[in-house]
């Protein structure tokens, strides 16, 4: 019956990638359900390190079906080149299964992203300029072009005729850019669905049944909370629901299916694009953990923002998403620091809020209110064991559990598979058969 939740617990890329990938061992299912190849999810493993777009991190594990989730937004030729250059490197993605109802991201997708992104100006929100907003804009307007009719010529010549002659306007008179070829397109869209056509099922029966049998299905989620659509920093946010709520209506399963829901936290906070960020560190500190924690863009190689982890907005996470243990990463980047600092409340305009604010404007003008506490000398990376942790990092790592009020059941202390501390098993033994 159970099904895992992993969901990304700031502004992404907390580590989500080797958590799945630490968890896929034990799982049937790994499940994407939203988003697309805007995520970049890091995967270090005997046979190297990958960096994961669209497929599913539990694709190492030959054991495990690797799901593309209806909820994902799917760029075809980038999805065709990751699976290449995986099989290429000696991994089978043979067990990798697409929804047909997952939504194609278009190349006008990715075009009017950039487009947009430029008009916006100084107000640009800083996409990954892979056509995601785009796409999700056209599912919602029911003008969304879906795998599955990838499949079927004479419906995909249909819906592509009439989408792309609205496109071709919003192009050419809105942006003065030059309009589509409908032919071509046509013509690669075939082929993308003739090359794709081995993958590409109905995954939501395949996901209930197995559900149904008890087996083990985790949702490996994309992006943080805090660039949910619904919940986070909007307008500086991403177009899917990234929360546990966007697992269920993502993937089509009901929520009482679910049975934990875990919390990826990285042991202080990062951002790239544009918004609000409380904590950032314009400052030599902030430069020192990029550079020790290569805090740079898996998927478009940009800079991260960096600053102190930030109990205020990882409360408000918790809340939106009811997690039932977390994982914290990244602890070893710490290592060596004299002290380390946590946001507990912000400060705006003169007043100190507890809670997470909801209008943008006070976001805008947070400034954080910090708990100094004792750096550690003895290093964390690579350590297994909880009780050889140096007591501040075990101090720290309590005060975080402290503020987002759910048990911290793994820390990652590395990069590597093995570099963790389990406290408690996340997805528990299966039982005997
Ligand atoms: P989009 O998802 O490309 O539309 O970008 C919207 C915002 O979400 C931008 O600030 C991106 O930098 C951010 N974003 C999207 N995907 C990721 C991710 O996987 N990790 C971190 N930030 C992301």
């Amino acid at each position: 019956m159970p099904a895992y939740g992993i969901i990304g617990a700031q502004w992404g890329d907390e580590g989500k990638g080797k958590v799945v990938d630490f968890l896929s061992e034990r799982a049937d299912f790994v499940v994407r359900f939203s988003g697309g190849n805007n995520a970049g999810h890091t995967v270090i493993n005997d046979k190297g390190e990958f960096a994961l777009h669209l497929v599913p991190a539990g694709i190492f594990w030959p054991h495990c079906t690797s799901v593309i989730g209806p909820g994902v937004v799917v760029d075809p030729g980038a999805l065709l080149e990751e699976i290449d250059a995986l099989e290429s490197r000696g991994v089978d993605t043979s067990g990798l299964v697409i929804s047909d109802h997952a939504h194609v991201v278009m190349p006008y997708h990715v075009k009017l992203d950039q487009l947009e992104e430029q008009a916006r100006g100084e107000n640009a929100i800083g996409t990954t300029g892979r056509g995601i907003g785009p796409a999700y804009v056209d599912k919602t307007a029911r003008a969304g072009i879906r795998i599955g009719d990838l499949l079927d010529a004479p419906y995909l010549r249909e819906r592509l005729t009439s989408v792309v002659a609205a496109k071709n306007l919003v192009l050419t008179k809105v942006y003065e850019a030059d309009p589509i070829d409908l032919e071509a397109l046509y013509n690669q869209c075939l082929e993308y669905g003739t090359k794709l056509q081995r993958y590409v099922t109905n995954v939501e029966q395949r996901v209930s049944d197995a559900l149904d049998r008890g087996e083990r299905v985790v949702l490996e989620g994309a992006q943080g909370a805090l660039l949910d659509l619904d919940h986070g920093t909007y307008p500086f946010v991403t177009s899917s629901s990234v929360s546990i709520g966007g697992a269920c209506t993502g993937l089509g399963i009901p929520p009482q299916r679910i049975e934990s829901i875990i919390g990826i936290f990285k042991a202080y906070s990062t951002r790239v694009g544009a918004g609000p960020m409380a904590t950032e560190l314009n400052n030599a500190t902030g430069e020192h953990i990029r550079e020790v924690a290569q805090e740079y863009g898996a998927t478009t190689g940009r800079a991260r923002r960096v600053g102190w982890f930030d109990g205020v907005a990882a409360a408000h996470s918790r809340a939106i998403n009811g997690f039932t243990s977390a994982v914290l990463t990244r602890l070893d980047v710490l290592d060596g620091m004299p002290s380390v600092q946590i946001c507990v409340a912000y400060e705006v305009d003169g007043k100190r809020y507890d809670r997470f604010p909801s209008l943008p404007g006070l976001l805008a003008r947070a400034t954080p209110v910090l708990e100094e506490m004792s750096g550690w000398i003895i290093p964390t990376a690579g350590v297994t064991d909880l009780d050889q942790l140096p007591k501040e990092a075990r101090a720290y790592v309590d005060r975080i559990q402290e503020i987002i009020g759910c048990p911290i059941d793994l820390i990652s202390t590395g990069p590597k598979r093995h570099e963790s501390i389990t406290v408690r098993p996340i997805v528990p033994d299966a039982p005997e058969a």
